[in-house]
């Protein structure tokens, strides 16, 4: 079975966020299950550099007015897996991050750029590009892969099965109708049952529309995208689409994230042996000018800071947190006001409150490592990696209940410390009253350090690897083969991208 994995971000290559993640670590556990999959990546400046064992394998002309491009072989510098690059200098060389320029604005040309990473992977995966390689699964990740179901559904001939897996309905990939007939895409206005979206164009909602199968990241998302809280404004379609749609929690890469072997730590420690961790907190408390004490309550955040993670709420609530005896130490970049409020903060509070504003991977890695509180919370949360990273690293999550968190946080409800599976700690509302409550549930846990280190036992020793999530993919893989196995000629004419050449 060939997979063509299309995504915009792979750690180590780009990252944003868990995006990157999870595109590095499921594509490496289903190669490990015998797919052959090939991972297809904007050629970004520093993801051309860091790939391992380049070469040009493919001259394209001008397309779509974009100029000379090339597809570059290569491998991911980590794995060895195979990496095809979408090398187009006039698109994806520039400084800056892969959405936005330095300032945080998006790029104008984004319909362009992504665009054309769509026509190009759907000509990879349909044959036209490889003399002897084309996919039998196209499995297109976000905003930016969305146009690909529909440029690969439009086609004539056979054509692969495809999968469209959604990390967050909140980024929407929307650009004015009017750029409609630049895409390459047939007809010259969008229709409403493809990608019209309120008078525009939505690469999110072609993904949804012409995908045969669509994914998301945990099972109460996959329900919540079906309300009209969640769906932002894409839940009818998901509704008539529900049979189609399933949930797939993601899971975490412990090869990376395992506080017994990771190289970014001060000390390693593991379940049977933590001391480790409090060297890892007298370090960082040291690091970011908080004040050294191995005992007190360490609350972390490692997180973009917008309000999706409640950051708004976050700013307000600080000076409370530490008013019930915790340090915090808040790692993130975002929105700029919201990131002003954290250090303003920080400024008010030294020694007490440490903000950290940037992207910084090694830094979050000592972060989640020091903590004693990683504090989660969100208004909505596809799935979360971060709280599955922290658990490893026996720091106990205080989550908001939605999304994945619901899926992967069992709450210190008296029961659940009884039946010794709580991991962490949960609350209802997004505001701060509730949140705050929460957080001193887990403060008044923290002073009594029998009860915390069985709690904190329960959640280090959870396993979230990804080989059962990565079987559930597998056997969508597998449904959908008795359509991808029909594939038995090379596709030779293509009028979609005839028209978008031309
Ligand atoms: P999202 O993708 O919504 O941001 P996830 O929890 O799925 O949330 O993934 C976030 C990923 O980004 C994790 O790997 C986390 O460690 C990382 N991360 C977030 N903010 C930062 C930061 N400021 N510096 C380094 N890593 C970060
Ligand atoms: C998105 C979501 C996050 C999820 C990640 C990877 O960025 O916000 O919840 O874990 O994608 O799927």
């Amino acid at each position: 079975m060939r997979v063509l994995f299309v995504s915009s971000e792979i750690y180590p290559l780009v990252k944003t966020g868990g995006l990157a993640d999870v595109s590095a670590a499921l594509p490496k556990v289903l190669t490990a299950l015998g797919v052959e999959i090939q991972l297809l990546l904007p050629g970004y400046p520093k993801a051309i550099e860091s790939a391992a064992d380049k070469s040009v394998k493919v001259e394209l002309a001008d397309f779509m007015g974009a100029g000379p491009m090339r597809l570059i072989s290569a491998l991911t510098p980590d794995t060895a897996l195979p990496l095809w690059l979408v090398d187009c200098p006039s698109l994806f060389r520039r400084s800056g991050g892969p959405y936005q320029d330095e300032n945080e604005q998006d790029w104008p040309d984004n319909a362009q750029r992504f665009a054309v990473f769509n026509h190009v992977a759907a000509r990879l995966s349909l044959g036209l590009l490889l003399p002897n390689w084309r996919a039998d699964i196209v499995h297109a990740n976000d905003w930016h892969a969305g146009l690909l179901p529909a440029i690969v559904a439009g086609t004539s001939g056979q054509r692969p099965a495809t999968v469209f897996t959604m990390h967050n309905l909140a980024f929407q990939g929307l650009f004015p109708a009017g750029l409609y007939p630049q895409l390459g895409l047939p007809g010259d206005s969008p229709i409403p049952e493809g990608l019209e979206f309120y008078g525009k164009i939505s690469f999110l909602k072609a993904g949804i529309s012409y995908s045969d199968r669509l994914t998301t990241v945990s099972p109460t998302y996959a329900r919540e995208i079906l309300t009209a809280e969640y769906g932002c404004g894409l839940e009818g379609l998901l509704q008539r689409r529900a049979k189609d749609l399933v949930g797939i929690l993601n899971g975490a890469d412990y090869r990376i994230w395992d506080p017994a072997t990771d190289a970014h730590l001060p000390a390693n420690f593991n379940l049977q042996n933590i001391a480790g961790k409090r060297v890892c907190k007298t370090a960082l408390q040291a690091e970011l000018g908080l004040e050294v004490d191995a005992e007190a309550a360490l609350v972390v955040l490692v997180s973009r800071i917008t309000e999706q993670k409640m950051a708004d709420v976050v700013a307000v609530a600080l000076p409370r947190i530490i008013e019930s005896g915790a340090q915090c130490a808040l790692v993130g970049d975002g929105d700029c006001l919201l990131e002003e409020r954290f250090e303003l903060a920080a400024r008010h509070h030294p020694g007490q409150i440490a903000v950290r504003i940037g992207y910084e991977e090694p830094l979050a890695h000592r972060v989640l490592a020091a903590g004693d509180i990683l504090l989660h919370p969100a208004r909505f949360e596809p799935c979360g990696l971060t709280q599955l990273y922290a658990m490893r690293y026996g720091t106990l999550p205080v989550v908001r209940n939605t999304g994945g968190l619901c899926d992967t946080i069992v709450d210190t409800a008296e029961r659940s410390v009884r039946q010794g599976t709580a991991t962490g700690f949960a609350f209802e509302s997004a505001n701060s009253a509730d949140m705050l409550l929460c957080i001193e549930r887990a403060l008044a846990l923290y002073r009594q350090p029998l009860a915390w280190r069985k709690v904190q036992r329960q959640a280090m020793a959870q396993d979230f690897g990804w080989s059962e999530s990565a079987r559930r993919y597998l056997a969508l893989y597998h449904d959908l083969t008795p359509q991808a196995a029909a594939i038995s000629e090379a596709v030779t004419a293509d009028p979609i991208l005839e028209k978008a050449a031309g």
